[in-house]
């Protein structure tokens, strides 16, 4: 069942119901400023760091679920209704939300009047514009009472939903222009050099700055007595729950329309200036902001700038086929969803509360290769970030903090894999933008100044890592946990509450990772490659031969018949074996060891991912791992916390069914690949959407697995590595378009469903136009570059500002 449609033209998810299975949400924002709002104009907005600046309060796991937002309600003849439903749901005769890149429409029409409202932030700046249109489509006049409404987080977002001793007693606001402009200054008088505001751009007849006097004490949002009267109250807040509410007296004439336009801004003053006079606010920044935005012209113009921002950065990939699903996921909600996941990494979602995590050394570096090809520039500034944190012997905080950009010592260090991906990203960056430069620049460790060193000592030290952690049959350590956090082979926790990732009481050197192993030889070449474009010889010859031998003892103790094993336990026990009675197979291994290569010749690879096949293929995706855990293990740690299906334990992780759609194209199954795909990809799954719940447009990290109680149906959507992941395997591997150090791979593989297709890519400054030609056969492909027959499937770079015509046959 389908609960909306794409309108691939205005690039738009179209909702048509506010009974959709699951709030349906977008993100705004693309610098420093960002909200969440989902189709009934739910969410939040923050300045840069969802705990530590959070401008409008959020219940998370509320009853009923997804309120708090930015409400209007509209008083007609005495019945109140929102155009977003929420929160009176009151019935409507039409519903409509619109989810663009960067924007949200809702409009909703009762008794012949129509509400639309337009949520936008405008490049550049820190404020989130409400712009609502009334329109009269009846006969008769209309004297609507309309009113604003959104409820003022205390700033902290932590100590605003637990510290209510202080925090009832703190809350300040100042009203201007009768109540056209309502401040929230909490804590100014203070520590804090910022405040925010809503205005209106018209005159009001009244305003609420105290959420009890709107509401009324035991009222719900849905049951507010202000709009019920139809007169604002006119109160200002002291302490207690601070809102912003504008009170509006609007007649229309039949057919006339009317539009306001409301600016919710965050402005920071500089400490010598924060008053006007004692206890009054400098209100010039927020006047200034304001008068940004307070014609509809200006918000015209506004959204003009975001459209072409985003026509801008889409077109450097895109796709012409037959298959309309594919077309839309690869032009525009693929890249929109990994551009999502730069701003936010793992922070502010409608799973994720904006209060936990910080950026994940690993995350961050795989998400990069899902943006580096948008923003290339800020690819580089990221890399350059995340190796500041790591530590001299190339292990890595498993987090740092976006605001201090320092690592994290609550969750500190040992997760194994980490340093290995910024090999990762650094590779994906150089080859994006060909600036080897990078690998000059100076970086510290541990963010200390004195210790810097250029940044291809840091993939040494990544690299040497693992060299210098190997257990006993040669594979490397896995330490606290490998790409799976819940695989916590030293862990042995037997006590509630402490967490599976940073309790370690085990410090032995036997538990070891396939999956490490398999990565590393992945990452091999590409080191040895830029070792050789440094001058270092010797290392690169290194790096090959270690690469070969870790290759020969996985293929010897990593391999257990059928497919790669997943890892060996703090006793030296196989992990991922027939031999066990759960979790014989795990997803991992046999994805990154097939992409390094290991065992393509020797008929491993095909075997493995056979068995993939097999035993961990269902109708909604590929499970991580079967049969699953049944019983908690101390030994294995959090993945046997979760009930069997879900999560890690035997979940459809999307994160890591590209790596088994990658390594189908590596045996050359272009048709199994596809297949994979559209088993997950979004777009595909809109018609089964009552089942999946959550939004067609962007992927989630997990859909329930074949042995949970609801298969099929996905949680933590937007902010997961699955994003960049998928991004790579359909535009890498299956339309087969990628950049390489010296030129442009162009190698198709993914059946012959798609028969023909273009992909236009711009890569340093470059464009490519590459018509591709698909019998579905697969093997070597025939490549034409502007009129002449080049051997194997390498586009040599052109010079920027030049156009290449390719012909490809496969
Ligand atoms: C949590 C897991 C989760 C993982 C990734 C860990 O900190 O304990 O439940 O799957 O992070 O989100
Ligand atoms: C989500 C985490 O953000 C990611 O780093 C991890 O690899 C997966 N979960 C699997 O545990």
């Amino acid at each position: 069942m389908r609960f909306g449609y794409f309108d691939d033209k205005a690039r738009e998810y179209v909702i048509t119901t506010p009974k959709t299975p699951y709030p349906w949400i977008n993100y705004l924002g693309s610098e420093n400023f960002f909200a969440l709002v989902s189709h009934r104009a739910g969410g939040y907005c923050f300045y840069r760091d969802a705990r530590l600046r959070r401008l409008m309060r959020y219940r998370y796991n509320n009853v009923p679920t997804d309120v708090g937002g930015r409400y209007f309600y509209i008083n007609d003849g005495g019945e109140v209704w929102n155009p977003s439903f929420a929160p009176t749901n009151t019935a409507l005769d039409a519903f409509e939300c619109r989810h663009g890149l960067g924007y949200t429409r809702i409009t909703g029409e009762r008794k012949g009047v129509r509400a639309s409202l337009l949520m936008l932030v405008p490049q550049g700046h820190t404020a989130e514009i409400h712009q609502l249109t009334l329109k009269n489509n009846s006969e008769q006049a209309k004297d609507l009472k309309v009113f604003s409404l959104i409820e003022w987080c205390l700033w902290n977002a932590y100590d605003d939903m637990t510290n209510y001793q202080r925090n009832f007693s703190t809350g300040e606001v100042e009203v201007e222009k009768n109540g056209a402009t309502l401040y929230h200054k909490t804590e100014y008088r203070e520590r804090r050099d910022h405040y925010a505001f809503y205005n209106v751009n018209a005159a009001v007849a009244g305003y609420d700055t105290d959420r009890e006097s709107f509401l009324g004490l035991y009222n719900e949002w849905g049951e507010p007595q202000v709009p019920a009267a139809g007169k604002s109250s006119n109160s200002v807040a002291s302490g207690w729950q601070p809102i912003a509410s504008h009170g509006l007296d609007v007649k229309l004439a039949p057919g006339e329309e009317k539009t306001f336009v409301f600016t919710l801004g965050y402005v920071e003053v500089p400490r010598e200036q924060k008053w006007e006079k004692p206890g009054i606010i400098n209100k010039k920044p927020a006047h200034e902001l304001i008068a940004k935005f307070s014609k509809p012209e200006q918000v015209d113009a506004a959204m003009k700038a975001l459209a072409d921002h985003w026509s801008k950065l889409l077109a450097n990939y895109s796709i012409e086929s037959s298959d309309e699903k594919l077309n839309r996921t690869v032009n525009i909600w693929n890249p929109y969803q990994c551009m999502v996941t730069f701003n936010m990494s793992r922070s502010a979602s409608y799973f994720e509360t904006g209060i936990g995590r910080g950026m994940g050394f690993r995350d961050s570096n795989q998400d990069l290769l899902g943006f580096v090809h948008l923003v290339p520039e800020r690819a580089r500034e990221r890399i350059i970030d995340i190796a500041s944190t790591q530590f001299p012997d190339g292990s890595a905080y498993h987090q740092y903090q976006p605001l201090t950009k320092r690592g994290n010592n609550d969750v500190g260090s040992g997760f194994n894999d980490d340093p290995l991906w910024l090999i990762f990203g650094v590779a994906a960056y150089i080859r994006e933008t060909g600036d080897y430069g990078i690998l000059d620049e100076q970086v510290p460790f541990d963010n200390d100044p004195k210790t810097a060193v250029p940044l291809f000592e840091h993939l040494k030290r990544s690299f040497h890592h693992v060299l210098n952690n190997l257990g006993p049959h040669g594979l490397p350590l896995i330490g606290r946990a490998d790409w799976n956090d819940c695989l916590n082979l030293n862990c042995f926790s037997e006590t509630p509450d402490e967490s599976f990732q940073t309790t370690g009481n085990r410090t032995g050197r036997t538990a070891e990772s396939v999956f490490i192993a398999g990565m590393f030889v992945g990452v091999a070449p590409d080191y040895a490659y830029l070792a050789e474009k440094k001058g270092f010889a010797d290392e690169a010859k290194k790096a090959r031969a270690e690469a070969a031998k870790m290759t020969d003892v996985v293929l010897k103790d990593g391999w257990d018949g059928e497919w790669f094993l997943r890892a060996y336990d703090f006793f030296g026990k196989k992990i991922g074996t027939k031999e066990n009675p759960e979790a014989q197979i795990f997803i991992e291994p046999q994805g990154f060891c097939v992409m390094a290569g290991i065992g393509v010749e020797g008929g491993q690879a095909k075997k493995a991912l056979d068995s993939v096949k097999e035993r961990l293929d269902t109708k909604y995706g590929i499970v991580l791992n079967n049969p699953p855990y049944t019983k908690y293990h101390v030994e294995i740690g959090e993945i046997t916390s979760y009930p069997p299906g879900y999560k890690e334990n035997a979940g459809i992780f999307c994160h890591n069914n590209p790596w088994i759609i990658i390594a189908e194209t590596v045996i050359g199954r272009g048709d199994r690949a596809f297949e994979y795909w559209k088993k997950i990809a979004p777009a595909y799954l809109e018609e089964q959407s009552e089942i999946h719940r959550l939004e067609p447009y962007v992927y989630a990290q997990m859909i329930a697995g074949k042995d949970a109680v609801r298969h099929g149906e996905a949680k933590n959507s937007w902010l997961t590595g699955t994003a960049a992941w998928n991004f790579v395997a359909i535009s890498h591997y299956l339309l087969g378009v990628r950049p390489d150090f010296d030129g442009l791979r162009v190698h198709p593989c993914m059946g012959g469903e798609v028969g023909k297709f273009t992909v236009t890519r711009k890569c340093r400054g470059a464009e490519y136009r590459i018509h591709v030609k698909n019998s579905g056969k697969g093997g070597a492909p025939k490549l034409v570059v502007d009129g002449k027959p080049v051997a194997g499937d390498l586009v040599p770079y052109a010079k920027a500002g030049s156009t290449v015509i390719v012909e490809c046959e496969v």
